[in-house]
């Protein structure tokens, strides 16, 4: 068989006569601390996400933080699930806090929700809920709909208050909850079939439902096909 080939779910697929069987999808939720890397290698030999996970599955990250950012990361081995969610025709939105610097006006936060420029190009509208004082900055929560590089910051510099700090605290139907910092778990299934249903992959009605563990993937119906590309951007 070449490379690329595609398998329809219950097909057969033999190497020397020996039955392969598919890796077994894995959906971790990380509470990524910062000074990691939100990548599988890093050519400067820096910390990546990764080694901060056992697992055996060959994982990757959805989308990005950065660096020094921390909070909700997931990390999948599930290459059409990481595809659907980074990009934009489904919208996925993400939640984050920020604190920037100073005390936003009434006309920025207006215009944060609205849009503003970066990189040559408007930003689509936000969600963004002052949330409170911290000294001369302000922690803001901003929901937003696509996954620029450095969209939430880019977005604060634009209107003159640089973000200090952030964290990601939700991921369409996933929360950060009470997770430390450095820690992971996997998906319940709830979850997961939330996850599912936020990027057109739910079953049809009438599939039975799993309820427990999480990382015992919910089978596919037949006919429905894989398509392996590589992790988005955040
Ligand atoms: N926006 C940013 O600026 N940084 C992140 O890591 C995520 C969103």
């Amino acid at each position: 068989m070449h490379p690329g080939v595609t398998v329809d779910p219950g097909q057969r697929v033999t190497v020397d006569g020996k039955l392969v069987r598919p890796e077994e999808h894995v959906y971790i939720v990380l509470h990524k601390p910062a000074g990691y890397v939100s990548t599988v290698r890093d050519p400067r030999g820096r910390p990546t996400v990764l080694d901060l996970v056992r697992s055996d599955a060959r994982l990757f990250p959805v989308g990005r933080l950065d660096w020094d950012a921390t909070g909700l990361l997931l990390l999948t081995n599930d290459g059409e699930m990481a595809f659907r969610l980074t990009h934009p025709r489904f919208g996925v939105p993400r939640t984050y806090r920020a604190l920037v610097r100073g005390c936003p006006s009434p006309r920025a936060l207006a215009r944060l929700r609205r849009g503003v420029e970066v990189g040559g190009k408007p930003t689509a509208p936000a969600r963004v809920k002052v949330l409170g004082r911290e000294g001369n900055a302000t922690w803001l929560e901003i929901t937003v709909h696509e996954g620029r590089y450095h969209q939430v910051k880019l977005m604060g510099e634009a209107v003159g208050h640089p973000v200090l700090r952030l964290t990601r605290v939700r991921m369409g139907p996933l929360r950060l909850g009470r997770l430390p910092p450095g820690r992971f778990r996997h998906l319940t299934a709830r979850e997961l079939a939330a996850l599912r249903q936020a990027v057109d992959l739910a079953r049809p009605a009438g599939m039975v439902r799993q309820e427990t563990p999480a990382k015992a993937r919910i089978s596919r119906p037949r006919g429905e096909r894989h398509g392996e590309m590589g992790p988005g951007r955040d």
